[in-house]
């Protein structure tokens, strides 16, 4: 049994003004006709041959969740007191499922442009997974990024694709990517995961003791309310927030991946969301009511106002109620510094 565990919390600013505190990006449709949460839910379908997922999100992001969701009659919602970051997110899936199930971990804050390839890296993960590995998904990087783990790939795992990940470093300084990057010897981690649910607890119980026995309590006093379990507040508030990357990835030496070629993005900024578009011949995209004359490489996003531009190269632009965002692809990166996105 493959169950994919998909996560959505936290908030960002760098998609600011269109993500927004009350509406993050996983809830809504950068890319495509569906919000990336929903097409998180769909790349991992029962035609794919997964079971019903289960969904670990904050009790802020309920209503949204539960609109959004393709099959709500059969997925099983998660609903934290409050964010508590990624170990004690995953830990509360892994306790409420069978040792032996197999968790496909999937954050719901990135673009797959190439579902195929997905499932198909998802099945190596699993076969690696039910073995006892905690597997990530490689992607191959492209810059010195910053705000991604990075996997030293180790010895090839003996008939399977993957290999043994040698050492997990999570959000290294800029110098230290830079060198991964020359080395040719690292991947990205996608963010993706799969393991038993067995094993995860067994590694957080090694590695983070007191975050697994708090959420073991939180869950010991929890509440069923239909498809929805309401761990209890007073004990989850108790666990450390950790991200699953320091937690556990970078400690075990169960680690393991797989090699990913799916068209991920992260989109974590307008210019990265631009490049996940498609685009006309002279690079433009356009999402919502725009006429462009003599344009080259201009993004457009209106939900609401017609934009106009005429001459311009470079350029990023999107209404979004009463907010207009005009900036560079360069300015891009500090959109969360304005004090719009900073005071949302
Ligand atoms: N339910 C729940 N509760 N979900 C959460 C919480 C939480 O407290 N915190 C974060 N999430 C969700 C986010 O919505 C996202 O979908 C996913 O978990 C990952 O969290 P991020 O906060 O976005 O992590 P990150 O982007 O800094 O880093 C992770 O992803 C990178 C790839 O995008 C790490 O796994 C990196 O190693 C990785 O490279
Ligand atoms: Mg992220």
């Amino acid at each position: 049994d493959t169950v994919p565990v998909v996560l959505c919390g936290g908030s960002g600013t760098r998609l600011w003004p269109r993500s927004r505190k009350q509406k993050p990006k996983p809830f809504l449709p950068l890319v495509g006709e569906n919000t990336l949460f929903a097409q998180t839910v769909l790349r991992c379908g029962r035609d794919a041959g997964f079971s019903p997922p289960v969904v670990v999100t904050g009790a802020a992001h309920l209503a949204h969740v539960e609109e959004q969701l393709p099959d709500r009659a059969s997925t099983r919602i998660i609903v934290e007191p409050e964010g508590r970051n990624t170990a004690a997110a995953i830990a509360l899936a892994a306790l409420s499922l069978p040792e032996d199930a197999v968790m496909l971990v999937c954050p719901s804050d990135h673009h797959i442009g190439d579902c195929e390839a997905f499932q198909a890296a998802a099945r190596e993960a699993v076969a690696l997974a039910v073995e006892g590995w905690l597997v990530s998904f490689g992607i191959v990087p492209t810059a010195p990024e910053t705000g991604f783990g990075y996997l030293k790939q180790g010895e090839p795992i003996a008939g399977t694709v993957g290999r043994r990940v040698q050492r997990f470093v999570e959000k290294p300084d800029l110098a230290r990517a830079m060198e991964f990057l020359a080395s040719g010897e690292y991947a990205w981690n996608g963010g993706i995961f799969a393991f038993r649910a067995g094993t995860f607890i067994d590694e957080l119980g090694k590695y983070r003791p007191a975050i697994l026995a708090a959420v073991r309590d939180a869950v010991g006093r929890g509440k069923w309310d239909g498809m929805r379990f309401h761990p209890d507040a007073a004990a989850f508030s108790r666990v450390e927030s950790e991200s699953v990357d320091y937690a556990v990835m970078e400690n075990t030496d169960k680690a393991a991946m797989v090699p990913a070629v799916m068209a991920w993005s992260d989109i974590g900024n307008w210019q990265a969301l631009h490049e996940a578009l498609d685009r006309d011949e002279h690079g433009n995209a356009v999402r919502g009511p725009a006429e462009l004359r003599d344009c080259s490489n201009v993004l457009v996003m209106s939900d609401g106002p017609r934009v106009s531009v005429v001459g311009a190269s470079n350029l990023v632009v999107v209404v979004d109620g009463d907010e207009v965002l005009v900036c560079t692809p360069e300015g891009a990166q500090s959109v969360g510094k304005l004090s719009g996105a900073a005071n949302q």
